[in-house]
């Protein structure tokens, strides 16, 4: 791999091999998502303790102090909305020009696996990791299924996942899952996990972060379970300790009280 390709992975995935995004894109679609109506000031408590933001240029540009900020993996996919006909008909919104420019640590790409946009995600994929590997940036994928949450199960997730590695992503986004250690199992390159709509409790968060992470993932991108909680330096800070620090979910909920009652 090129020097430049590796410094960038090294500035995302810390030395341990593991890492923390914090995503903050979900208004490319779905406009002023609750808590995250002020993306700069939600994630100005949270920027010490993830390891990268994911955001899309126009956020960056209008929330995010260059002088304060963490490596940055940039959203380059978009061009549909939640109340557009269909959320998988994305298209590449931002050059890789542009990406350099903003001096990012790598970029990130949506597919839409079965999906009747399929192929056109695929493709668009291609054509980024193309790119990627032309100014050395790599390419996160992110396995989407739009507004099909029942899709995430290990057979639907492990197929996106070795589709986006074959296709050249650098690592793979998609959700945990019942028996997740066949999605990683069958992933040549890092997995990290997305959230999901936020959880009843902390505890179930915690839970599969932990299993996720037993059973191979590298990390999380995971964003609503933290901006959306009412302690979210609290929960960033519990599930940073179960990435970097091997807590097991019952240290972490302990640690996130404790964080949480010396806030009040
Ligand atoms: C939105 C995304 C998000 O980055 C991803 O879903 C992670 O966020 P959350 O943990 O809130 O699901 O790709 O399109």
């Amino acid at each position: 791999m090129d020097w430049g390709m590796k410094n960038r992975l090294a500035q995302v995935i810390k030395s341990d091999g593991h890492c923390l995004f914090m995503p903050i894109d979900h208004g490319y679609f779905q406009g002023p998502t609750r808590r995250l109506e002020k993306p700069g000031e939600t994630v100005e408590p949270l920027l010490p303790y993830c390891d990268a933001l994911f955001v899309t240029r126009g956020v960056l540009r209008s929330s995010i102090d260059p002088e304060k900020s963490k490596p940055i993996i940039l959203r380059v996919s978009g061009g549909t909305s939640v109340i557009g006909k269909d959320l998988a008909n994305e298209g590449i919104t931002t050059s890789m020009e542009e990406a350099i420019r903003l001096n990012v640590s790598a970029v990130g790409i949506s597919i839409f696996v079965g999906s009747d946009y399929e192929r056109e995600s695929l493709l668009n994929l291609s054509k980024l990791v193309d790119e990627g590997e032309a100014y050395g940036i790599p390419v996160m994928a992110v396995t989407a299924v739009g507004k099909e949450l029942k899709k995430r199960d290990a057979r639907y997730l492990a197929l996106s996942c070795r589709i986006a590695a074959e296709l050249g992503a650098k690592i793979v986004k998609t959700y945990w899952c019942e028996d997740f250690e066949k999605v990683v199992d069958g992933c040549p390159v890092p997995v990290v996990m997305a959230g999901g709509p936020k959880t009843e409790t902390e505890l179930e968060v915690f839970e599969f972060v932990y299993d996720g992470i037993q059973k191979g993932a590298i990390g999380v991108n995971l964003g609503r379970n933290v901006w959306q909680n009412d302690h979210p330096v609290a929960m960033i800070r519990a599930l940073r300790s179960i990435i970097h620090e091997d807590a097991i979910p019952k240290e972490a909920n302990e640690l996130f009280n404790e964080i949480k009652e010396g806030e009040a």
